[in-house]
């Protein structure tokens, strides 16, 4: 599809007016407004001035970016992802987006129509959000045999509607790949593009340049999330804690829905037509999330429940065989608890001990510190890609490398990274790779172990039942190869092939493209909060992605989680589970607006018009 996107010059045409224009006919229309016109803040065209001024009328060809359709719509109903795009008038942020900041502080703040019922009540489920650090301390404590694997080779004949779901996956991969490295300098979006290609299950991946045509229209990636038009105390959503987790896009619920209308069945075993669909779909997703990150092959790829099991796996198995008395394993100061708290454990049984790399004032690991914690005792160096609680990038590349050097492993979690970096697990070189799919625009309960074959292979099961077996007597079992070894019982059949379609959205859009635009808008983000009085950002990393932590003096950060919240805005507060890396800043908890790249600078003015406000409030 081939849409003329509307400038400035085009017939003069004019941003803002067309913006104002589309406010108005999507404000006439009952919970439908997919552009939302906030009150008080700016108009699209003086949020994007570059644009107008810059961009010459271009051809955007959302072919690759456009979500197909599953089956056809019924007689007279255009299907959602068949709407044309037209309409889209946000080109991506600005690049000149600080010299226009007309800052919205004078202007009024939106008036919530209606606030919800809940909204000043409180929930229930904030009563953590601030705790005491005297509440906090008081809770511390700390013959495998390669039989070949007898599943059935699965390839279903003929799908129902198997060419229209041939179009929801698309053709991803281009052809003619070309090996290119992988560049450390400069900002780290600042890459070419590259697609890890490989045949599945077999050989080396293949990383392959693509071009990144056109721009970024956030509008149109907007619409391909349903759940963004809701309303929230009769305002237009702004999900703003995306770091907790993502929206889901049509092409994973219709894929869901897809799955449980065409292909559900138990997998691997069973000799009918529904298991062989299944079991398709499944280790398709499978492949898919090997070539996601670049690992060698699908068989290094454990789908398990999200990150925090996935360390666990590692810690019970890897964890279990290699970590002895004396032993050390390292972690950094910013942490999640997801890995932490599997690695004390560990220690406490094994009489092993936890070393920390420190962090300097903006939130960085310290490298040289981290240096002088390596040494022959080391078995383990668990860190974060991105700081769940800064949104620090870490160093991981060096982090892995140092680690390898000292003949430590590497345990990396991705849990914040895979949504907005691209990963290249060849290029890393680490052991093991950990993320979650709800993180990732993909259904919560499903998330993904990579480790490497050679580690994998020397690794004991974790949980023993059925599927991770290849022979089973009272005197003994027989345990199947990587990965069916960590997958005992049922695993998330459904929730896996989501996955895969979710991590099909995302190459389709580009990670570069999402990293980009990402970058521009946290920097608007900042600039905003940056500029009101008493606001305190906690982290300030040079390095950094999607999150933008703060407090205000005098302002309890779960009141202004539901202040905000009647405005429509939701946001993290409290402690995020990295409790260590807040106290690191001396506080307990902050709040933590976190970006996606549905996210616009719309909905940053009115976030900051909202703080600014909070703040003006005495106490
Ligand atoms: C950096 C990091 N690691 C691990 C986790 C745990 O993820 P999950 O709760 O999906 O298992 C999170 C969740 O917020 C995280 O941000």
């Amino acid at each position: 599809m081939t849409i003329l996107t509307p400038t400035s010059e085009a017939g003069g045409l004019d941003l803002g007016v067309l913006s104002q224009l589309a406010g108005e006919l999507f404000a006439t229309l009952p919970n439908g407004d997919p552009s939302p016109a906030f009150g008080g803040g700016r108009s699209l065209g003086q949020a994007l001035p570059d644009m107008a001024a810059t961009t010459p009328e271009r051809e955007l060809d959302l072919r690759e970016a456009a979500v197909p359709q599953l089956e056809a719509a019924p007689a007279g109903q255009a299907h959602a992802a068949q709407a044309p795009r037209q309409g889209g008038v946000a080109q991506g942020v600005p690049q000149a987006y600080a010299a226009a900041l007309p800052l919205p502080s004078d202007s009024a703040p939106p008036q919530a129509a209606s606030p919800g019922p809940d909204a000043a009540a409180g929930y229930y489920f904030l009563q953590d959000a601030w705790i005491t650090r005297a509440d906090a301390d008081s809770s511390a404590d700390a013959g495998l045999s390669d039989l070949s694997d007898d599943r059935i080779g699965a390839r279903a004949d003929a799908l129902p509607g198997a060419a229209s779901l041939q179009a929801v996956l698309g053709q991803i991969f281009s052809s003619s790949p070309t090996r290119s490295s992988e560049s450390q300098d400069g900002y780290y979006f600042v890459q070419t593009e590259q697609v890890h290609a490989h045949e599945a299950r077999a050989g080396e991946p293949q990383l392959v340049e693509r071009s990144i045509p056109g721009g970024f229209d956030v509008n149109a990636v907007r619409r391909d999330f349903p759940i963004l038009a809701e309303r929230v105390n009769g305002r237009p959503l702004v999900w703003l804690d995306n770091a907790a987790t993502t929206h889901k896009p049509k092409a994973v619920i219709e894929r869901l829905s897809y799955f449980y209308e065409h292909e559900n069945s138990n997998i691997h075993r069973a000799a009918h037509e529904l298991a062989a669909r299944a079991t398709d779909a499944y280790e398709g997703a499978r492949d898919t999330v090997a070539r996601f990150l670049g690992a060698a092959s699908s068989e290094e790829i454990i789908f398990v429940r999200g990150a925090t099991e996935g360390i666990n796996l590692v810690a019970k198995s890897w964890g279990q065989q290699h970590v002895g008395e004396g032993d050390e394993i390292i972690v950094s100061h910013l942490e999640h608890h997801a890995n932490i708290v599997p690695w004390q454990q560990l220690a406490a049984a094994k009489g092993a001990k936890l070393r920390v790399i420190p962090v300097d004032d903006t939130g960085q690991v310290l490298l040289d510190e981290y240096r002088k914690l390596l040494n022959p005792r080391t078995r383990l160096v668990a860190v974060t890609q991105v700081s769940n609680a800064l949104g620090t990038i870490t160093p991981i590349h060096e982090i892995v490398a140092m680690a390898k050097a000292a003949g430590a492993r590497t345990l990396v979690d991705g849990a914040q990274s895979v949504s907005h970096l691209r990963v290249n697990l060849q290029a890393l070189g680490a052991d093991f790779f950990v993320f979650s799919g709800h993180k990732v625009f993909a259904p919560t309960g499903i998330g993904v172990v990579y480790g490497r074959r050679e580690v994998l292979e020397q690794m004991p099961p974790w949980q023993g039942g059925g599927n991770m077996i290849a022979d089973v007597t009272f005197e003994r079992t027989l345990f199947n190869p990587p990965p069916a070894r960590f997958e005992a019982g049922t695993g998330n059949i459904a929730d896996a092939v989501g996955l895969g379609a979710a991590l099909d959205y995302v190459q389709r859009i580009g990670l570069e493209r999402i990293a980009k635009y990402e970058h521009d808008l946290l920097e608007y983000g900042l600039h905003g909060l940056r500029s009101i009085p008493g606001l305190r950002l906690i982290g300030t990393a040079a390095q950094r992605t999607s999150v933008m932590s703060f407090v205000l003096p005098g302002h309890r950060t779960e009141d202004i989680g539901r202040a905000l919240n009647e405005a429509g805005i939701a946001v993290r507060s409290g402690h995020h589970c990295a409790q260590p890396i807040l106290r690191r800043f001396g506080v307990e908890a902050s709040v933590r607006p976190s970006l996606a790249f549905y996210n616009t600078c719309e909905e940053i003015d009115h976030l900051v018009a909202e703080v600014r406000r909070i703040a003006r409030q005495s106490n």
